[in-house]
């Protein structure tokens, strides 16, 4: 390698890296669990949830995850659309490991499997869609139905 090329690679490099650790570090504290009550079979998520406050702004999630004490896994609650939810159980239909969530996708840390945020995949091992829930919305919540 040239002296020059080199040199441009690790200037590159140097400032790169910084920037590469600071978006991972954002994305990984945009986890959020929501509080959630549960009503029947409906668990109970306010639409407040998806707001938060960052240098006195408000900034709106894109997901939130849900769980509660009788859960093996979360649920991903994920907004796609204006007052449109999508939500997922975040159990690998390969061999049942949890999902990661990030980049608008779902991927699995055991096999690499990804999914779509409605569940569907898009690179195997695995070949069954994820668990979906029906939910509904009223002016104040979004209720996810358990059958
Ligand atoms: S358990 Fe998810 S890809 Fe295998």
């Amino acid at each position: 390698m040239e002296r020059r090329k080199f040199i441009k690679t690790c200037c590159i490099t140097a400032v790169g890296l910084p920037i590469l650790a600071s978006t991972l570090h954002s994305c990984a504290s945009a986890i959020h669990y929501a509080t959630v009550t549960r009503k029947a079979n409906r668990l109970v998520v306010k639409k407040t949830a998806f707001i938060t406050i960052k240098n006195n702004k408000e900034i709106f999630r894109d997901f939130v995850l849900v769980k509660t004490e009788d859960m093996s896994f979360p649920i991903c609650l994920y907004k796609t659309k204006n007052d449109t939810y999508v939500a997922s159980l975040l159990k690998c239909t390969h061999r049942g490991c949890e999902l990661n969530v990030g980049g608008g996708i779902y991927t699995c840390p055991c096999h690499g499997s990804e999914f779509t945020v409605e569940g569907n995949v898009l690179e195997g091992p695995a070949e069954k869609k994820l668990k979906t829930f029906e939910t509904i919305i009223d002016d104040e919540n979004i209720y996810i139905i358990q059958a």
